[in-house]
């Protein structure tokens, strides 16, 4: 088992290069196999999500060709199944996603249910299938698959209303309405940034896409998208979490290749917890030096405040003056890392989806656990802000959407490192 080794205590320095969004890469390395050409994305994040839907690409017969580290060529001229492996889509929740892009071309998808993070709650896609139907598919649960089929092999265009506002609805119903046949209208649609990379990279391809980033998606279908090139916009969460890192810690950072517009939302609440942000045309300089001020913090559908930061932010706000509340307004459940945080010395109530946090002067290191990816990342604040040694389990989490997190976090001068240890099944067996 491989954990992280953090020496805290250390306030962090010097400049940190942010990768491309994870969750664009999950959903347009799925839209590229709409795609009857090859289509080369660059800026992918170097993180295991994106390994996972590339090998789950090529298992459906597409050819990946790798030219950098950051950049793929998919071939998906040669696809001969629209039947996932449950095996590498029970991995990931983004596997829903090839329901939409298998649709779309072939009128046909059977992808086994989707995994990935698990917040403790349901996390139902029930307006995926609702939008589906609308199009014209027919939807059925059976033996851990969602098959997805239509009579004629092609989806027909309708206007779709989504009761909640949900990103993997919003971005799957596009995929599948990009080739339908006729007009689809999305309603009450999420607006995220990577909803927009989306829509961008299936224009460039040859959709017809229009309204994205607001609540109203109108798409005409087409017969066919062809090959190009695209790159992935920078990863909003990735460019939050050293910022939330830097305000934890103290320090001066520069987080590097961003678009500033989209952490407005997360810059206005650490500008009100009293750090200094400065922005420049595709960076941040952030920067902490007095004391961190309680604040207000509750999650919401862009442009409000990410759920994905909410672990991160809380993390924070237990180094920060006063009493904060921190309210979860997307998922039901999403605090099972605060045990972790108060055995760190935090002191945090949660009351169904309000946190309220009251301010400490400091954390200490201890053994703490990395319940998914952003409670992962709110470990390893809290690792770099407490003082003394911490040692961060469950990692494979972190790595599903960081890319290099250790040697990007070591270039600010962290003292974190990563060791392997035996397995306590391994070792139990060794000393029985
Ligand atoms: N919901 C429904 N029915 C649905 C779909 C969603 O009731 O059919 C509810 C959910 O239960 C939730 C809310 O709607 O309460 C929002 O869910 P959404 O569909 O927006 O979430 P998602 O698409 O499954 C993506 C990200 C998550 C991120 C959420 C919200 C990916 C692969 N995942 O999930 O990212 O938290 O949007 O922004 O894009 C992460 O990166 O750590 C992560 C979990």
């Amino acid at each position: 088992m491989t954990k992280y080794i953090v020496q805290g205590g250390k306030p962090l320095f010097g400049e940190v290069e942010i990768s491309g969004a994870k969750n664009a890469a999950v959903a347009i390395i799925p839209a590229a196999l709409m795609v009857d050409g090859v289509c080369r994305i660059e800026n992918l994040p170097q993180i295991s999500d994106v390994t996972m839907c590339l090998r789950i690409l090529e298992q459906l017969g597409a050819n990946i060709r790798t030219i950098n580290r950051h950049t793929v060529e998919i071939d998906s001229r040669k696809i001969h199944s629209t039947r996932t492996s449950m095996d590498l889509c029970s991995k990931i929740r983004a596997s829903y996603y090839l329901i939409g892009a298998l649709l779309a071309r072939f009128g046909q998808a059977d992808v086994a249910m989707p995994g990935g993070c698990n917040f403790g709650g349901v996390r139902p896609i029930d307006q995926h299938v609702k939008g589906f139907t609308a199009l014209g598919a027919k939807v059925v649960a059976e033996g851990g698959y969602v098959m997805a089929s239509t009579d004629t092999g092609r989806l027909k265009g309708a206007t779709v209303y989504l009761d909640v506002v949900s990103v993997g609805a919003t971005m799957n119903i596009m995929m599948a309405a990009a080739m339908a046949e006729g007009d689809t209208v999305i309603e009450n649609a999420a607006k995220e940034p990577h909803i927009v990379d989306l829509a961008n990279f299936l224009n460039s391809m040859g959709a017809n896409i229009r309204g994205a980033g607001t609540d109203t998606i109108k798409i005409r279908g087409v017969d066919r998208l062809n090959g190009g090139t695209y790159a992935i916009i920078p990863d909003q969460i990735e460019a939050g979490t050293y910022m939330a890192a830097v305000a934890a810690t103290g320090g001066q950072i520069l987080v590097k290749n961003i678009i500033p517009k989209h952490m407005d939302c997360i810059t206005a609440k650490l500008v009100e917890m009293g750090v200094e942000v400065e922005e420049h045309e595709d960076t941040l300089l952030v920067r902490r030096t007095g004391a961190l001020r309680k604040v207000n913090v509750k999650t919401m559908p862009y442009p409000g405040f990410p759920t994905d930061m909410q672990p991160q932010i809380t993390t924070v706000l237990a180094l920060a003056q006063g009493t904060s509340l921190v309210t979860e307004g997307v998922w039901a459940s999403r605090y099972r890392y605060v045990d972790e945080l108060c055995r760190m010395g935090a002191n945090i109530q949660v009351d169904e989806r309000t946190a309220v946090v009251e301010g400490v002067d400091r954390l200490t290191g201890a053994p703490v656990q990395a319940y998914d990816l952003r409670a992962g990342a709110a470990m390893v604040i809290a690792a770099l802000a407490a003082q003394g040694q911490s040692e961060i389990s469950g990692i494979h989490y972190i790595e599903r959407g960081y890319e290099n997190i250790i040697s990007k976090l070591q270039a600010l001068g962290a003292r974190i490192h990563s060791e392997d240890f035996p397995d306590d099944d391994a070792l139990a067996a060794s000393i029985g």
